[in-house]
């Protein structure tokens, strides 16, 4: 049977562009200074991100590959995916061991890599394609803030997030994200989550600033981002790469820190002129967080979002964890919340998480909810252009 090749691009066009000036002066006239990490995602950062991931310091891909190499399997009978969602896909290195045991077992017909990387989610749409031949692959193009409602829904769905992604956004942000998760989530859908876990801080820092350098490269190529798509003028070579542990908001942070003095022009990001910025001899900028978490506040933020943690799977190390969830029925949801808000029920982070994996039976009725896009057949490329917001 041919597969179907979708690749929906959902660009904001001048938008997009409109968004990252605001985004980036906004960012860079505040104190202390801030860049979005979402702009480190060129084919050039795409390609530093997957050298990440191999590096030896760099534990999170092979702990979250050593739960998925021995748990897919599990995954795919508890779930029955007949089609695979993954947001912030990249390259797809370990969703193939899901998709892998999904299409072993016979449910799955469709997989939709969501990424804002359209070079890298192109590779990964061909690659997949032609990896299962007859799996329907339809790529999207897109922006988590934006365009999460734009994924067509083909029949029952694994929603993925992979690779502690989720840790790379503030907390509202994450509420937000996890919200429009929950909504796209029908009652016999999962969602599965990937999170990096608290641990020692050495083994934490290590992690973002390998001997090697790559990560440092990563970091500095945001400036790369900015002086191409904002005409800056940033002298890349004088920002040097600074990973640090942040005990009081649990997280990981990147910053650049200038070495020496610096006066940089962003004319892109300007209102009426061209904008102007100082740093300060060892002023950093923080490019990036990265949030590391316990069982207690992924349950807990999956409460608020209206989900329910089901099964808890980590790696030998217990450096990471893989979370499923499914949705809380709606009314449900409104009663746990207002009960809680009532009874002044403490943080469930601070309460005992019940030890062991517990899941539910698979769903009962297996009926296919028909909303979205067609199978079709062949390449089919849809670019979307048009604004929308
Ligand atoms: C840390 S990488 C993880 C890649 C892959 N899932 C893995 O586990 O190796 C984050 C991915 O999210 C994508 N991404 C970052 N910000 C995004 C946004 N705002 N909307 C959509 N994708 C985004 C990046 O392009 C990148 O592929």
């Amino acid at each position: 049977m041919p597969a179907a090749l979708t690749l929906t691009i959902h660009t904001l066009g001048m938008d997009a562009h409109r968004a990252m000036a605001d985004q980036v002066r906004l960012g860079l006239t505040r104190s202390p200074k801030e860049l979005p990490c979402r702009y480190f995602y060129d084919d050039r950062g795409s390609a530093l991100f997957e050298q990440i991931t191999e590096l030896p310091e760099y534990y999170l891909t092979r702990a979250e590959t050593e739960i998925l190499e021995a748990r897919s399997d599990e995954l795919a009978t508890i779930t029955r995916p007949q089609v695979i969602v993954e947001l912030g896909a990249g390259a797809c290195t370990k969703t193939r061991l899901l998709i892998g045991s999904a299409h072993r077992a016979g449910s799955l017909r469709c997989f939709v890599p969501f990424d804002i990387g359209e070079g890298v989610l192109r590779s990964s749409v061909s690659e997949i394609s032609s990896e299962f031949r007859d799996l329907d692959v339809h790529g999207i193009v897109g922006d988590f803030a934006s365009h999460l409602d734009a994924i067509p829904r083909l029949g029952r769905q694994l929603v993925m997030f992979l690779g502690s992604t989720i840790g790379n956004f503030e907390v509202a942000e994450r509420r937000r994200f996890l919200a429009s998760v929950r909504a796209l989530l029908s009652e016999d859908d999962f969602f599965l989550l990937g999170v990096d876990l608290v641990k020692d801080e050495r083994e934490l820092v290590a992690a973002y600033a390998d001997e090697q350098g790559v990560t440092a490269e990563f970091n500095r190529n945001l400036l790369n981002v900015l002086n191409r798509e904002l005409d800056a003028d940033f002298d890349v070579g004088s920002f040097e790469h600074v990973a640090l542990w942040n005990a009081a908001a649990s997280r990981m942070e990147m910053h650049l820190r200038a070495n020496g003095g610096q006066r940089v022009r962003v004319p892109g990001a300007g209102l009426l002129a061209p904008l102007e910025v100082s740093f300060e001899d060892r002023e950093t900028v923080r490019t990036e967080i990265s949030v590391k978490f316990t069982r207690g506040i992924v349950e807990r933020s999956f409460a608020d979002a209206g989900l329910d943690l089901r099964a808890w799977f980590t790696d030998s190390g217990q450096r990471f964890a893989l979370a499923l969830a499914t949705a809380i029925p709606l009314r449900h949801h409104a009663l746990d919340l207002a009960e809680r808000d009532q009874l002044d029920v403490p943080n469930r982070e601070d309460l005992e998480v019940p030890a062991g994996d517990h899941v539910r039976e698979p769903a009962a009725g297996d009926a296919e909810l028909a909303r979205g896009f067609p199978k079709s057949q062949g390449l089919h490329v849809d670019v979307n252009t048009s604004s929308l917001h």
